[in-house]
């Protein structure tokens, strides 16, 4: 193996007062033949240990590509990183090298991918696949990173594990292969795991047992935890703390029960009250007007500007930083303070 400079590589111990893992004022530009695309706008928000952190925000709003930073997977160029820290143990992991990123990337931060389904190879047995980890990042022997497969298998709750380690990805359900793609993600004990969208394509209940198997993994394991989602309805039971996305940037933060019930950003808001509610059958579906920004061209002032209830002229011109409403909460809203008591003109 290469050598790395010790000194660079993240400690292990104690966190002191710094966050596991904290992201602060991303920028991610794609500069592309149309354009500079502002897919991240200063993006802010930090994670401890077991700790549940989701993120929300509808398509393109830049969760993704603030996961793929983290995780040090963007191509580059046409990505561009022109300001901000993203901070694991205290260690900016845009200073290192990429040897030693390399190190941190899927052992002591992993991933699960948005298109987890179809990333499992179709020609190997689910066993070779998941004890690969161990084979490649271990040096283990077959049979000892087979055992470990049938292990992590049964971590995951998959139904006689011994007897199917040798079944092919297609033998799966839906569900089922998701908790494949998850055990590899935990292979290696990571810190962190970044879960992006992990239950979009399952049904309802399947949905809810892979959130209840990542909440229990988290339990058993410390990790901190990022949930990337665009369904507010499908992280209510786990998350602790919730990260809202618009244009690129952290429009709301704030403790999961508070963001349900005094949300502080027109957008959070919206998102809410477009949720379907079976107390209220029948009615019509509320849906934020008007359409997501144009990255390419974005509106001057505050993002959400055109499509929001709220909008006075300051609203145009001058961008809302986002800014602590209380200890636990933050806000980038001018009239944040009438949101939160439910008014406007
Ligand atoms: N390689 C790229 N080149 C140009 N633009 C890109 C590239 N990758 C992502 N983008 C743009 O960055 C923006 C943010 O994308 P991102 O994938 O983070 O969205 P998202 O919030 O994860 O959405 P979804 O819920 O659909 O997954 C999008 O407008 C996307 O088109
Ligand atoms: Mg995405």
């Amino acid at each position: 193996m290469k050598k790395t400079s010790p000194e660079v590589l993240p400690a292990e111990g104690g966190l002191g007062n710094e966050p596991l893992l904290a992201v602060d004022n991303l920028h991610v530009e794609f500069r592309t033949r149309a354009g500079v695309v502002h897919a991240v706008n200063g993006v802010t928000y930090s994670l401890n240990p077991g700790e549940t952190l989701a993120v929300l925000g509808e398509s393109g709003s830049g969760k993704s590509v603030t996961a793929q930073a983290i995780m040090g997977i963007l191509d580059m160029p046409p990505a561009v990183i022109p300001k901000g820290e993203i901070r694991f143990r205290g260690t900016d992991l845009l200073k290192l090298s990429e040897d030693a990123r390399s190190q941190v990337r899927g052992q002591r931060i992993a991933m699960v991918f948005q298109d987890a389904l179809s990333s499992l190879n179709p020609v190997f047995t689910v066993g070779w696949q998941i004890s690969e980890m161990f084979r490649v990042h271990r040096g283990m022997g077959k049979k000892e990173a087979l055992t470990k497969a049938v292990e992590l298998m049964d971590r995951v709750r998959i139904p006689a594990a011994r007897q199917r380690v040798n079944d092919y990805p297609h033998q799966f359900s839906g569900g089922m292969r998701q908790r494949i793609m998850i055990a590899m993600s935990i292979a290696l004990d990571p810190e962190v795991l970044i879960a992006d969208e992990p239950t979009t394509a399952l049904d309802v209940t399947v949905q809810a047992q892979i959130m209840e198997l990542l909440a229990e993994l988290q339990r058993e394991s410390n990790m901190g935890l990022i949930l990337i989602t665009h369904d507010l309805g499908v992280v209510a039971d786990v998350a602790d703390k919730i990260a809202v996305m618009y244009g690129g940037r952290i429009v709301e933060n704030a403790p999961v029960h508070d963001i349900y019930k005094t949300p502080a950003h027109p957008y959070t808001k919206g998102l809410l009250e477009s949720i379907p509610r079976v107390d209220q059958k029948g009615q019509d579906l509320y849906a934020i007007k008007g359409m997501p920004p144009n990255l390419l061209d974005m509106p001057t002032g505050c993002a959400f500007h055109p499509r929001c209830p709220y909008r006075q002229d300051i609203c145009v011109t001058e961008a809302p930083a986002l800014s602590g409403i209380s200890g636990t909460r933050s806000s980038a809203c001018h009239y944040w303070r009438e949101v939160l008591d439910g008014t406007h003109e």
